[in-house]
């Protein structure tokens, strides 16, 4: 069954969300503020790198099932489900959520709704939100107790994006009782259902209260393991044979164990500081209390870094050249909000080191945001007459290299390893000094 459907906000969501509805059959309606970003996804360009989209993207444009606006005028008057697809960045001042574009897309939205219609909101907020969102609406919508709101929180991951949204792990969805909201989103994802995918119907605030749980639990995934690192620096333990000894237990699982930088990128950081926000608003603040210290051990990674470049380029960092190999928070993404990879990069900036980053995605983005460093062309390009070589970002290209090519552009032989993801003994063969975060030569 084919619905019409509009997705406010064409980031990394929304139009993720819009490709691949009318991958699926739908008839989808991507609508944003930003006209030049329209005219651009109009024409089969996605403004970000994520896989297979920019496929999927074009495929459904000439089908005819995807288009795009910046009317709401015309959504209103062309879809049955409005998802809500905007961001919710962190707000200036405190940790919170800011939601002023998801109270804008409801106040312009709301007053054209003159008939049935189901809002669906998937951007990451605070719980509570979605019940007063449906009181605005209620308030604003013409066609009242028709326009009925659900809570449909989305778990995609940059990178596997298109997989996550058109294969989930499971669809939540937050309604009030009795009403069509949860048989649409059915028929919304009918295809899913059919593949069997779990459908977990539940009040707003669970539905909100899920995702950012979820988001908690894999950050303290990370940092538990981060912390786990720290203690076998100071032992002289190796935290991946760790990991993947821990990780053999089920109950325990290897995925979220790598241990290297920690988290960073638009989700993660924002989304436990803002979760914490919230529970100090609820009266709930003690209960996570350990989320601080998710923070700061993840944190104190970079710093962590820093002291480990530092120390592996003989107590300074003044006038060294330094070559960093990697810019996005991740690889397969060419996203660089909150990356480890860049602050540690600045950091040594700071301390006087002349910084040559090379990232194979991420280059336009990290320029635009971090001006001031130097930028290379390739892999050997930055590590011309390199004092230390610091892989920040797991690229596969990374992981691959072949020590014995950078012989002769390096000046020294010494490689820091940020992420843990380098073949070390391919490296010491090769002559090269090799350092780690969570392993006894560190
Ligand atoms: C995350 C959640 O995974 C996703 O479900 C949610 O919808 C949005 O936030 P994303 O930010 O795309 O997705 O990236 P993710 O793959 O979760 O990685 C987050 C960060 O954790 C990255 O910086 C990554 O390098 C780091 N990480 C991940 C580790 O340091 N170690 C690990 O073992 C896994």
């Amino acid at each position: 069954m084919s619905i019409r459907m509009a997705v406010f906000g064409t980031g990394y969501l929304g139009a993720t969300h819009a490709a691949c509805m009318a991958e699926l059959g739908h008839e989808v309606l991507g609508v944003d503020v930003d006209a030049e970003k329209i005219e651009r996804l109009r024409s089969g360009d996605v403004p970000f790198y994520e896989p297979g989209l920019p496929e999927i993207l074009r495929r459904n444009i000439e089908s005819g099932r995807l288009s795009f606006t910046t009317s709401y005028e015309e959504a209103a008057e062309f879809a049955d489900v409005h998802f809500l697809g905007v961001g919710t960045p962190q707000r200036r001042g405190d940790y919170g959520a800011d939601l002023k574009y998801v109270h804008a897309v409801i106040d312009t939205l709301a007053p054209l709704l003159r008939r049935p219609a189901l809002i669906a909101g998937k951007s990451t907020v605070p719980v509570g939100t979605a019940s007063d969102l449906a009181e605005r609406l209620r308030q604003r919508a013409p066609a009242g107790d028709d326009v009925e709101l659900a809570w449909n929180p989305e778990f995609l991951r940059e990178g596997y994006a298109v997989k996550d949204t058109l294969e989930p792990d499971r669809i939540v969805v937050g309604v009030k009782p009795g009403g069509q909201a949860e048989a649409l989103l059915r028929d919304v994802y009918a295809t899913a259902l059919q593949a069997g995918t779990p459908y977990l119907v539940m009040d707003y605030a669970t539905a909100e209260l899920v995702k950012v749980s979820a988001n908690a639990f894999l950050a303290t995934k990370i940092s538990f393991i981060n912390a786990m690192a720290e203690v076998c620096e100071a032992v002289g333990g190796d935290v991946t044979l760790l990991a993947d000894a821990i990780g053999y237990d089920d109950r325990i699982g290897r995925k979220f164990l790598n241990a290297g930088l920690g988290f960073g990128g638009g989700c993660l950081p924002k989304d436990i500081r803002a979760f914490m926000a919230r529970a100090g608003e609820l009266g709930a603040d003690q209960a996570l209390t350990f989320l601080r210290e998710v923070d700061s051990i993840n944190m104190r990674r970079r710093t962590r870094m820093v002291e480990l470049a530092t120390a592996a380029s003989g107590g300074s960092l003044l006038g060294k050249n330094v070559a960093v190999l990697g810019a996005a928070f991740k690889p397969q993404s060419d996203d660089v909000r909150d990356s480890p990879a860049l602050n540690v990069s600045g950091q040594m900036q700071l301390k006087g080191a002349n910084v040559s980053v090379y990232d194979p995605k991420a280059m336009d983005n990290a320029r635009k945001i971090f001006p001031t460093l130097d930028y290379a062309e390739s892999v050997t390009d930055a590590c011309e007459k390199a004092d230390i070589v610091l892989v920040l970002t797991e690229w596969q290209e990374f992981r691959d290299l072949d020590p014995a090519a950078l012989e002769g552009i390096v000046r020294n032989k010494v490689v820091a390893d940020g992420r843990n993801c380098l073949n070390a003994p391919k490296w010491t063969e090769a002559g090269w000094t090799y350092r780690a975060l969570g392993c006894a030569a560190a």
